[in-house]
Order: structure tokens, then C-alpha cells, then sequence
């Protein structure tokens, strides 16, 4: 039997490569780089084709296949949404995804994307905060939730938008101290707070990152002041949601892929026609964004294919430079292409 073809042999990037990845690149440089990829990703935005993503419910979580393409290259994530599994000792949301040439339909990638998932929704809600927040609204967050993304979104905003302080807040104190200790010495004032109010005070933006299936209240109207910019990560999920719907009502909304928003995100509770903002169109000069510095702006990160793609595309082009791929034997590729029944044959 000979040797796979170069495109028969797929890079695969283990956690532990991945671990070794964001070392070697540094968190913050990596979380920097992905906002740029995000971002010019974003800025040909009409360049890929987008579709809501595939979502199998249950009762107790999601399951979730996020495809795109921009025509050269096809990706797509695979990625769960399961809030009870943190107290049977899982991750909430564990993912893996894979980029291929469009033109053979060979992968070229198969990589982790739990690390990644959270290191490009970090990567992204702060590119969003950068064009939409006020003059000086991301030196002091509210981080409300301290789970498992919670870390990622702090030293996001550190590294895009010069967040020196976050204040926590979380239900469990355990997940407050484990942020808190996990974020010391990291170059951010870190605050520890016993009640979501307590944590908004002073703060320019405020990013909720909690999961729960529920309609969640998080923030209440009055808790929102003029001027604030919300980055509501945690309701991404049909009867998910984390704020009130009276806020809604009063902020500048911006989605990502609005026919996948209107599913997910906050801005399910309210009717379909209800005005919506395109990110993209911001970032791509052709809408204004933030109309002036009392408007509330509100990031509904519901989080869309094209952020895994460029978070994939990313990893693959640094990896090239590592060798921290392993080469996976996973395209079946017989010599005469013809011939895959007697490849199976000759294995005997
Ligand atoms: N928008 C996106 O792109 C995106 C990407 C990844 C994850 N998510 C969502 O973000 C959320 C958080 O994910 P995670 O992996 O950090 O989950 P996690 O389970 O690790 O952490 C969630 C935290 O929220 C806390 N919490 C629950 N209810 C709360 C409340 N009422 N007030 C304060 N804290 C509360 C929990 O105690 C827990 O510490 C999930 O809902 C997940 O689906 C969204």
C-alpha cells in the first residue's frame, strides 16, 4: 500500500495543541490577531454563505453544526449548549470544527474548539464593544456570569479595548473566586461583587455571560443607564434570554446574521419586525453604528459561523508556522480512485 497524498492526511489540532498554541502566541496577542481575522471577515461579510444554524433541542440543551463558506475555503463547527452539565462535572459548551477546500471538498483542518469557541467569542464580543461602546465606556465592565468564558471576555476587552477594571458577579461565589484568582496579576483591577447591582456601578459595559434555559431576567431596565454598552453573550438559545425586555426596547440593537438572532438571541421576545442593526454594516462604513454618547447599545451575541471560520483560518495560519499539527489519517484516498473497494481488500 503506499504512502496518503498530501490531502488524504488531515492537520488536526488536539487541546493540548491548542494549549500549546495560545502559549506560544500569548493569550492576549491571540485574542488581538482573531479580533483582526474576525473583523475583515466581517468586513466581507456578503462574500460568505451564511444560513441559521442547524440546532437539535432538547429539553436539557442544544446541538448545534454552524456551517459557512466564502467560496475558496468551507468550515464548520459542531457545539453544544448544555447548562446542567457543569454539575455533573461537564463543560457547558464543548465544540470541535473543520475548514476544507472548496475545490477538492478535502479537509485541510480538524481542530478543537472548545478553547477556541471561547477564545473567538471573547475575540468578538470586544471587536463589537470597540465600534459601538461610548468614548471611554470599556474602561470599567460588569462581568455578570463567571463560568468557563468568563476569563476570555476580561482579557478580550483588556487586550482590544483597554478595559482596566471588570467587576464580577456570579450566583456561585466559587465561579467569582475561581475568575478572580484566575485574572489576578493579569494587568486588570479586578473587583468582586455580591450582587449584579453592586457590579454595574461605575461600569461603561456590561457583558453577561450567564446559562441557564430559561427566560433569565440578569438586568432589569433600571439597571441600565444612558450610555452603556451591554454585551449579552449567554442567551443564544431559543427561551434563553438574559435581559429584560424593556431594555431591549429603549437600545440600539446589533446582531450578527439577523435570521439566526431573531431565534437566539435576547431579541426573541419581541415581535419579528422589531428594527435591528447588522454589525457588519458598521464595521464595512456603511451604517453609523452608536447614534450619540446616551444611546444604550446592545451586542445580541447569539455567535454566527463566520466567526469560527475566521477563528479557524486563523489557527490553520499560525499553526503552519508551529508544527504542533498531527497529521490524522482520515480521507480514505485510494491510488486508483476507483478502486476503494480494493484498498479495503489489499488491507486484509
Ligand atoms: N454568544 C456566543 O457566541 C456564546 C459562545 C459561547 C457560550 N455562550 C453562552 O454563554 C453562556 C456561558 O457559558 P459558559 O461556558 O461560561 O457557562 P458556565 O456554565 O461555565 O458558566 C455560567 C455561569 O453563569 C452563572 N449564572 C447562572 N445564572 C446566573 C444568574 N442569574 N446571575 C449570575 N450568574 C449566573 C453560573 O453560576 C455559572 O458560573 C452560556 O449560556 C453559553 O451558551 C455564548
Amino acid at each position: 500500500m503506499s504512502a496518503p497524498s498530501r490531502l488524504a492526511l488531515v492537520p488536526f489540532l488536539s487541546v493540548a495543541g491548542m494549549m500549546r498554541l495560545v502559549h506560544a502566541i500569548g493569550i492576549e496577542p491571540f485574542l488581538v490577531e482573531l479580533a483582526e481575522e474576525i473583523e475583515a471577515d466581517f468586513r466581507r461579510w456578503p462574500a460568505f454563505d451564511k444560513t441559521p444554524r442547524i440546532a437539535s433541542h432538547s429539553d436539557v440543551g442544544v446541538i448545534e453544526l454552524m456551517p459557512t463558506s466564502d467560496g475558496e475555503t468551507y468550515g464548520f463547527k459542531y457545539v453544544n449548549g448544555h447548562p446542567a452539565n457543569m454539575k455533573r462535572g461537564l463543560q457547558t459548551v464543548t465544540a470541535f470544527g473543520l475548514l476544507a477546500e472548496v475545490e477538492t471538498g478535502y479537509p485541510v483542518l480538524l481542530s478543537e474548539m472548545t478553547i477556541l469557541t471561547a477564545l473567538r467569542t471573547a475575540a468578538t464580543s470586544a471587536m463589537a464593544a470597540k465600534w459601538l461602546a461610548a468614548p471611554g465606556g470599556t474602561g470599567v465592565m460588569a462581568l455578570i456570569g463567571n463560568g468557563a468564558q468568563a476569563e476570555f471576555q476580561a482579557l478580550a476587552f483588556r487586550a482590544v479595548c483597554g478595559t482596566r477594571e471588570v467587576r464580577l458577579y456570579d450566583i456561585d461565589l466559587a465561579a467569582t473566586a475561581k475568575c478572580a484568582a484566575n485574572l489576578a496579576g493579569r494587568g486588570l483591577r479586578v473587583v468582586s461583587c455580591a450582587t449584579a447591582e453592586e457590579a454595574i456601578l461605575g461600569a461603561g459595559t456590561i457583558t453577561t455571560v450567564t446559562a441557564d434555559k430559561q427566560y433569565a431576567t440578569i438586568l432589569t431596565d433600571n439597571m441600565v443607564g444612558a450610555g452603556v454598552h451591554l454585551n449579552a453573550v449567554g442567551g443564544d438559545c431559543p427561551g434563553k434570554t438574559e435581559l429584560h425586555r424593556d431594555i431591549l426596547l429603549r437600545s440600539q440593537i446589533f446582531v450578527e446574521y439577523p435570521p439566526q438572532t431573531r431565534i437566539e438571541g435576547e431579541i426573541q421576545q419581541l415581535p419579528p419586525d422589531h428594527p435591528v442593526e447588522e454589525l457588519w454594516q458598521v464595521i464595512a462604513g456603511q451604517a453609523p453604528g452608536r447614534r450619540d454618547a446616551r444611546a444604550v447599545t446592545l451586542f445580541d451575541s447569539v455567535g454566527f459561523a463566520v466567526e469560527d471560520f475566521s477563528a479557524l483560518r486563523y489557527v490553520r495560519r499560525r499553526l503552519a508556522e508551529t508544527g504542533l499539527a498531527q497529521q490524522l489519517d482520515m480521507i480514505a484516498d485510494p491510488d486508483d480512485p476507483r478502486d476503494l473497494f480494493g484498498m479495503v481488500m489489499r488491507a486484509a
